[in-house]
């Protein structure tokens, strides 16, 4: 079967950076950031980045880049007929899993874009209960949900590189233009000091194991490790690309945004005086509420402000929700051996069944528990409390101690097997490298796991 590559190096890191830069920097990461002591939580979780999301990445990218498939088949092939599929198996899973809830939240961000365009943010009015009213109406949320999922379908179905790579070149410079604009909106405003020295300044009497652990789930979900999707992606890279270069560009973009949007977000929350560690309701009901105070008697800014963050969210949201799709398609299509169109269809009407579900349990579902949680946080909890940290596991273990070490360093650096040099082989960086995946990650991973399933 013919198989399309990215286009471009740069259309590869913008279409990785696209699935990285999310929900999770907009909004989870200043959350994580206001729980945990502002920059004491920023220093440990660079840390976290660079010592064991790095080394995750890049084993994601050797397995995908070294077999050219999707990633159930990648693992099959680099170690046939062995239990190691089940890192596959996992990725592809948990990928449909969490796209069925993203899809929900996501749709959220397209409801509030329209609105806040459609002036509905400008007068005061109770956020909260406009919250709550729509996301228990039984049709909207609904409705939102699927717009979301038929846009993701459409750039899916289009392929890889007038799809994926097109739509990641267009949205993701859009993306980090409406960021800069808004910070120079809000470095303007009378919180300004207080905001940035909130996030700026170590309070390292803060700092507990659980921060350590909180910042490596953090930067676990914000790199989007473990779900199939980096592998998918990197199984479309050319030969030229550099993995240690595009996974460095990627964490970059990624750890940027995120402290940009807390750029944004804080110096507006301190300027209305609001608490900063206001959970999940932050963006959907006290960010609204604070976009009208901050910009009273300049409206039409507030206006502007308020409409391009949701748009800012939602574009975010649909690179993600595109990386989520793409590893379910792929599989679907190169293992079935239906057509790209039919398998993208398939994946967007299941995904979009169990939708359905987690979309209403925050309304006329929401009295149905399982395990004690709704559909919407069980799914949540299953999929990055319990499969995300095995999946990194076991994708660092087998990188680590099953895959030959000539695989590693012949991606790494870019020459086939065959030809490595005794120098290639030693060199520093690619051992340090070899060492986090095979000592570190495996570790560390364990830790947040037992933590999350602990607690
Ligand atoms: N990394 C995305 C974010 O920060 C979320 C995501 C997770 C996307 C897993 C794809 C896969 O929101």
């Amino acid at each position: 079967m013919s198989r399309n590559n990215f286009n471009s190096k740069i259309g590869a890191i913008l279409a990785a950076a696209g699935s990285a830069v999310g929900l999770g920097n907009v909004w989870r990461f200043p959350t994580e950031v206001g729980n945990n002591g502002g920059a004491a939580f920023i220093l440990i979780y660079i840390l976290c980045l660079f010592a064991i999301g790095m080394p995750v990445m890049l084993c994601e990218f050797i397995i995908g880049r070294n077999t050219h498939t999707n990633a159930i088949t990648a693992f099959s092939r680099l170690a046939p007929g062995s239990w190691w599929r089940i890192g596959g198996v996992e990725g592809v899973f948990v990928a449909f899993l969490i796209l069925s809830y993203y899809v929900v939240v996501s749709g959220w961000t397209l409801f509030y874009t329209v609105e806040s365009f459609s002036g509905a943010f400008v007068a005061p009015m109770d956020y909260g209960q406009f919250f709550s009213d729509f996301v228990s109406d039984p049709w909207l949320p609904l409705i939102y949900a699927m717009l979301f999922m038929l846009m993701t379908h459409v750039v899916i179905a289009r392929g890889v590189q007038r799809g994926i790579e097109r739509f990641s070149k267009i949205m993701m410079p859009l993306l980090l233009f409406i960021i800069v604009v808004l910070v120079c909106c809000t470095i303007t405003m009378p919180g300004v000091d207080k905001g940035l020295s909130f996030m700026f300044k170590p309070d390292f009497s803060k700092v507990t194991t659980s921060v350590f652990l909180n910042a490596l789930g953090q930067a676990f979900f914000s790199l989007s490790l473990a779900m199939g999707c980096l592998t998918t992606y990197a199984s479309y890279f050319g030969p030229q690309t550099k993995l240690l270069s595009t996974a460095s560009s990627v964490i970059v973009i990624d750890t940027i945004v995120a402290v940009m949007s807390g750029v944004i977000i804080f110096p507006a929350v301190f300027s209305v005086g609001v608490e900063p560690g206001a959970g999940p309701g932050l963006v959907f009901i006290t960010l609204p509420h604070v976009f009208l105070t901050a910009f009273d008697g300049m409206p039409v800014l507030g206006y502007v402000f308020s409409g391009l963050f949701y748009l800012l969210l939602f574009l975010a949201a649909l690179t993600s929700a595109m990386s989520l799709h793409e590893p379910v398609t792929a599989w679907v299509h190169e293992s079935m051996g239906i057509s790209r169109h039919a398998a993208t269809s398939l994946v967007s009407v299941m995904c979009m069944s169990l939708g359905v579900v987690c979309a209403l349990s925050f309304g006329i579902l929401g009295d149905w528990h399982l395990f004690g949680m709704t559909v919407f946080d069980l799914f949540d909890y299953v999929a990055s409390t319990i499969l995300m940290p095995l999946g990194g596991l076991v994708i660092a273990l087998f990188v680590g101690w099953r895959l030959s070490r000539k695989i590693f360093y012949s991606e790494i650096t870019n020459t086939p097997a065959n030809l490595l040099t005794d120098s290639q082989m030693s060199a520093r960086i690619p051992r340090f490298i070899f060492f986090l995946v095979r000592w570190v990650a495996p570790l560390f991973i364990l830790l947040i796991f037992l933590n999350g399933i602990l607690k």
